[in-house]
């Protein structure tokens, strides 16, 4: 695993982030994750810093997970949703990041409906900004921590790795970041949905991106398989017949999982839609790593506290 000088002051995507970069957060990650097994389970890294949860967005996994992992560092941290926040009364999202940055706060995580609102804010303030998704743009811990998982159960070579996300990839910011990161460690991305919500671009981004309709065809080679909600919040009516059509096709239960390599790795960015994307028997099941996911972004999460706030201290890190 290399090892850099990180500089960025802010995580906003995975698109502008090079492969060492990308290593060099999963390694972090990596020397972080016993402090979540020790019997007191902080570290002083953080210390006097101030973390604000900005959450425009509902979210069950990343808030929580931002929280806890800024709180294991021992920074303090609060939090503003979109009812508690003064943007309902017309303020806008900058003055609202530049007041809460007058109060001291060093670390802003930003989660918003708005493609670019996190890029916006750090180009506003001096405070770092870490994107906790915008939109249908990008969503960059969530795909280091799908990574993060993938190397943990995969090894660290993904090179050659066929690794699919299947469902609605138009509106995927988990897609988007994990296209991204993947292309540049080497794997191949096989993209899997029905046309109404596989836009033909991506196949353009970059040869080891492939686009496919036929799930039953491509199934019997892939070594990750990643199911993805329908997002129906985002779609002004669905793309297609129905939720049990899109079952039919692209769903994935004990049936469907007999056709792939009995070791398929079967991954989800959560929340499910069980008996729509995925069965229970599945997500429940022996080849899912769906919770390891959710337990891999605590250490992720503090890996990139730490980089952005420029706070990385070599003793808290356990030997990979
Ligand atoms: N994966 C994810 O972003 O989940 P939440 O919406 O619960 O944060």
């Amino acid at each position: 695993m290399s090892e850099i000088n990180w500089t960025r002051k802010d995580l906003l995507s995975l698109e502008e982030l090079d492969k060492e970069e990308i290593l060099h957060i999963i390694n972090t990650a990596r020397g972080l994750r016993d402090i979540s097994n020790r019997s007191i389970r902080k570290a002083p890294a953080l210390r006097g810093r101030v973390v604000v949860l900005l959450f425009f967005e509902p979210s069950t996994r990343t808030r929580t997970s931002f929280q806890l992992a800024a709180e294991r560092l021992s920074a303090d941290t609060i939090e503003l949703t979109e009812k508690m926040s003064a943007t309902r009364k017309g303020e806008t999202i900058i003055d609202t990041a530049k007041n809460i940055e007058a109060m001291g706060v060093d670390i802003m995580i930003v989660r918003h409906s708005a493609p670019g609102s996190s890029k916006l804010i750090a180009e506003n303030v001096g405070s770092s900004v870490v994107n906790a998704g915008d939109g249908p743009h990008e969503h960059p811990t969530q795909a280091l921590l799908d990574i993060f998982t993938m190397m943990e159960r995969l090894g660290d070579d993904l090179s050659g790795k066929k690794i699919a996300f299947i469902g609605d990839i138009s509106h995927s910011r988990v897609a988007r970041s994990n296209i991204f990161a993947l292309t540049k460690l080497g794997a191949e991305v096989h993209l899997i949905g029905p046309r109404t919500l596989l836009p033909g671009s991506l196949k353009d981004y970059h040869q080891n991106v492939h686009l496919h309709h036929h799930l039953d065809k491509i199934l019997p080679e892939l070594d990750v398989i990643n199911l993805l909600r329908i997002q129906m919040e985002r779609q002004g009516s669905t793309n297609f017949p129905s939720l049990r059509e899109y079952n039919k096709l692209y769903g994935i239960d004990e049936r469907r999982l007999s056709m792939a390599k009995p070791d398929v790795l079967i991954m989800h960015p959560g929340p499910m839609n069980r008996g729509v994307e995925i069965s229970s028997a599945v997500a429940d099941g022996s080849q899912s790593a769906i919770l390891e996911q959710v337990s891999n972004g605590l250490a992720v999460r503090m890996a990139v506290l730490l980089l952005v706030a420029n706070a990385v201290d070599p003793s808290i890190l356990a030997k990979a």
